[in-house]
């Protein structure tokens, strides 16, 4: 039997991507949910492989705890949850700017806590579009590309001037390339034989509840307006297919992927990233200087 973790499963891209793999009825899916209310109504709708477990990547307690909770082999770590804040600033209980705790830190602190349990397996991360400056999708919706310089800067909050919606953007795009850079760098550190690292940019998916701290009418444009406009912009997707995608690039054959390889919802290598996501130098601070914090406390 192959067991999948995949963060924030109960809902969105991470929902779809556990559907798609609970297909084969010889997998086992994990649902890591920071709510296990949600994690268990949505484990009961997809079907009796599928189960959850509690974890909140905003906390560096809960990561270790599901951690060492872990029993078992695993074929699969799929770190999805994610979260974009347009309305404040929020800092967790440890310290750190809660969209680079949840979508970058803590989910390196699983991946690395997990490693042991991964020896075969294959990990996933989830890039996005947004990253890059010029993307013909996200430029337009007021993304002006990550904006990273240090990893103290962004657990800090990017610690810049600008109006919350903007900061809100930049600290969801700054991680997201964080994403694809450790995807890259840890690639080049271990043998994709041990551990294959891959990232899945899902493309622009609205309706789901990413956006759900916008304010009012931006989100009843995300939810109603958009996904029908979707359907004509370039790299736009929905959740079912991008699921679709990530749970193939999950299962298929190990030989045809490439280790650090950024993939589309077409399950084809993205031509949409940007050079500075495959900089050695930036590879390595991202990583070394991520690792140091987390040993930090
Ligand atoms: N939507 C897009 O257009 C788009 C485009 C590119 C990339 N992505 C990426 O796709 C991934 C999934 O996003 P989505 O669009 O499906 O958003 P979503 O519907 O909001 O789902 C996000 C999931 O993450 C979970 N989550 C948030 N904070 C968490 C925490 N502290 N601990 C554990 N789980 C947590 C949420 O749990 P709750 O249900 O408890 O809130 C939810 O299950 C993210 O990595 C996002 O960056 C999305």
């Amino acid at each position: 039997m192959n067991t999948f973790i995949v963060t924030g499963g109960n809902r969105g891209l991470g929902f779809e991507i556990a559907r798609h793999l609970a297909e084969d009825p010889g997998a086992r899916v994990v649902l890591a949910v920071r709510s296990m209310d949600r994690g268990q109504d949505a484990a009961r709708r997809i079907g009796s492989n599928v189960e959850a477990m509690e974890l909140d990547l905003a906390s560096r307690d809960s990561v270790d705890s599901f951690i060492e909770n872990w029993d078992g082999p695993i074929a699969g770590l799929v770190n999805n949850a994610g979260v974009q804040f347009a309305d404040a600033t929020h800092f967790t209980d440890d310290g750190i700017e809660e969209t680079f705790a949840v979508n970058h830190l803590n989910a390196l602190r699983l991946t690395l806590g997990l490693e042991n349990a991964l020896q075969g397996g294959r990990v996933m991360f989830i890039g996005s579009g947004t990253h890059n400056p010029r993307h013909p999708t996200a430029a337009p919706f007021g993304f002006r590309g990550e904006q990273y310089e240090s990893i103290r800067n962004c657990a800090e909050g990017l610690d810049s001037s600008d109006k919350m919606g903007q900061l809100g953007k930049d600290r969801y795009a700054t991680t997201k390339f964080l994403n694809m850079v450790t995807t890259v760098e840890l690639a080049r550190r271990y043998d994709a034989n041990r551990i294959l690292f891959i990232c899945l940019d899902p493309g622009l998916m609205p309706g789901t509840d990413l956006a759900r701290t916008v304010p009012g009418f931006l989100k009843f444009g995300w939810y109603y307006v958009l996904p029908i406009i979707a359907r004509v912009l370039p790299d736009s997707s929905t959740p079912e297919r991008s699921g679709e995608a990530g749970a193939k690039l999950l299962t298929e054959d190990r030989a045809s992927l490439h280790p650090g390889g950024i993939y589309t919802y077409e399950c084809k290598l993205s031509e949409r990233v940007i050079d500075r996501v495959f900089d050695p130098e930036i590879g390595r601070r991202v990583l070394d200087h991520s690792m140091a914090m987390l040993r930090s406390g």
